[in-house]
């Protein structure tokens, strides 16, 4: 059979997940920001189902990775845990135990004929750092990362040639200092900007380290992972245009732009400025995230973002948020998925292929997520047991057009990932909602594979559909 879309040679269909939503706490010497919030407020997550287990790829990673394969998988993104690796988090030693556990992870990954990449900030900061330093509000912790990542580099560069040094950085920034959905939930505009600046800091530093130890020298690359909320005012009267406008430049281009082409948004500067909430930095800083740019750029699409002018403007808010410049748009008819509440709208992913192409010197880049989270899946299960998620393989295929059709008018996307390849922990979603292409029955942590890895496998075969 022949396809109706086909993609790029060598073209990646992966999966991906984080230490922190699948290894489980085993043997880990530190605990996370996460680990932390459950012990204090289980109550906080779905079914108070905590990260003790989560899908107990510590134990199971070979068969695990096994499954991926076949499935069809040709890439697998997982992350490795600052909490789990670095026994010492102020000199980066190593432990010994997390050595062999991630050793063994990349070395079946590779044996499973998976190129692996490996992230190294998954919201997952080890909650010591927060409490002795405010955590990203410090920029010790910022040479605590490069340290970390320096150790992580060492280990594992002969194998591993695609890192990634964040996954959606803005969700910290966002969960952790503004909207209050990530643990130490703080309201305060001023040091969630100096967490932005932190981080892409952080980043930039250690994508020096990288490459002063001369890892791209031997082929290896490095990126980050953004999650993309495209921006989409209500009309296009001017009001609207400019809402959408600024909240492009405060949830996507703060990262994207530094990370891309070395430079904050002048706007950005501009606004937190006139606000009075700009970051504390110094030229030498800037130089820094200047010069050291990334390689790759990995895309997380979920959703877009509704936005319109104004109704009030509202002064003397205690703390500077965000939303002082839009309110969010509620659109009459948007087609939505129910259990994660997020909008669907595939023709996102050619917006943002084409966006890149035109304005991010048409750098190579990969859907680094994207899926769909449902709620009961269980009643999908047909006689033989197989879970029959066909809302996930037409969402995927609708995702996909649009994708292709931006690579067909030369945007430069050289793969796809899912989220996730085995359902897996959502953060206080905990289990709620499942993604994977291969099912998780969290009692008896059995796992089988569902309709969609049934598809997957044969995309990945065929290069296309
Ligand atoms: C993303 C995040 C993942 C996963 C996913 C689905 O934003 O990177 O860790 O939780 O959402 O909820």
């Amino acid at each position: 059979m022949s396809n109706k879309y086909t993609f790029p040679k060598g073209f990646w269909w992966g999966s991906a997940t984080s230490g922190p939503q699948s290894e489980g706490n085993f043997n880990k010497p530190h605990k996370s920001v996460f680990d932390y919030w459950y012990e204090i407020e289980p109550e906080a997550f779905f079914n108070k189902v905590g990260p003790e287990v989560t899908s107990n790829f510590y134990n199971s990673y070979k068969e695990d990775l096994a499954m991926l394969k076949e499935i069809g998988l040709n890439s697998f993104r997982t992350s490795i845990q600052w909490t789990r690796l670095i026994k010492d988090l102020e000199t980066g030693e190593p432990d010994k135990d997390a050595i062999r556990f991630y050793n063994d992870v990349i070395d079946e990954t590779i044996k499973n004929g998976m190129v692996p990449v490996m992230n190294l900030h998954h919201f997952d900061l080890p909650v010591e750092l927060y409490d002795k330093y405010s955590g990203w509000e410090s920029k010790h912790v910022v040479e605590l990362f490069v340290k970390f990542a320096e150790t992580a580099f060492k280990l594992f560069s002969d194998r591993v040639k695609y890192w990634t040094t964040f996954n959606e950085p803005m969700v910290v920034v966002e969960g952790q200092y503004i909207y209050q959905f990530h643990y130490p939930k703080v309201v305060d505009g001023k040091k969630a900007m100096q967490v932005l600046y932190n981080i892409n800091l952080a980043s930039a530093k250690a994508i020096k380290k990288f490459r002063e130890l001369g890892f791209n020298k031997e082929g290896g690359q490095i990126g980050i992972v953004l999650n993309l909320t495209p921006a989409y005012p209500r009309s296009n009267s001017e009001e609207d245009l400019n809402a959408s406008k600024i909240a492009d430049t405060i949830f996507n281009y703060s990262f994207l732009d530094p990370a891309v082409k070395g430079e904050f948004p002048s706007l950005l500067v501009e606004l937190l400025k006139e606000d009075d909430v700009l970051w504390e930095g110094t030229g030498e800083e800037i130089d820094i995230i200047k010069e050291n740019t990334i390689d790759f750029l990995g895309v997380n699409y979920y959703q877009p973002r509704r936005v319109m002018a104004k109704k009030y403007i509202v002064e003397d808010e205690e703390y500077w948020m965000p939303h002082k410049y839009f309110d969010y748009y509620d659109m009459p008819g948007k087609r939505m998925n129910p259990y994660r509440g997020w909008e669907i709208y595939p023709q996102s992913m050619y917006d943002i292929a084409i966006n890149i192409r035109d304005n991010y010197n048409n750098i190579p880049w990969y859907i680094s997520e994207n899926g769909m989270g449902v709620e009961g899946e269980e009643k999908y299960r047909d006689e033989n047991g197989e879970i029959q998620d066909v809302y996930r393989i037409e969402f995927f295929e609708e995702h996909l057009q649009y994708l292709h059709k931006g690579i067909e008018e030369g945007s430069n996307c050289f793969g796809f990932h899912s989220w996730t390849p085995i359902d897996c922990w959502s953060w206080s979603n905990a289990y709620k909602n499942r993604y994977g292409y291969i099912g998780l029955d969290l009692e008896t942590q059995t796992k089988k594979i569902k309709k969609s890895g049934k598809w997957i496998k044969e995309v990945s075969k065929n290069n296309g559909f």
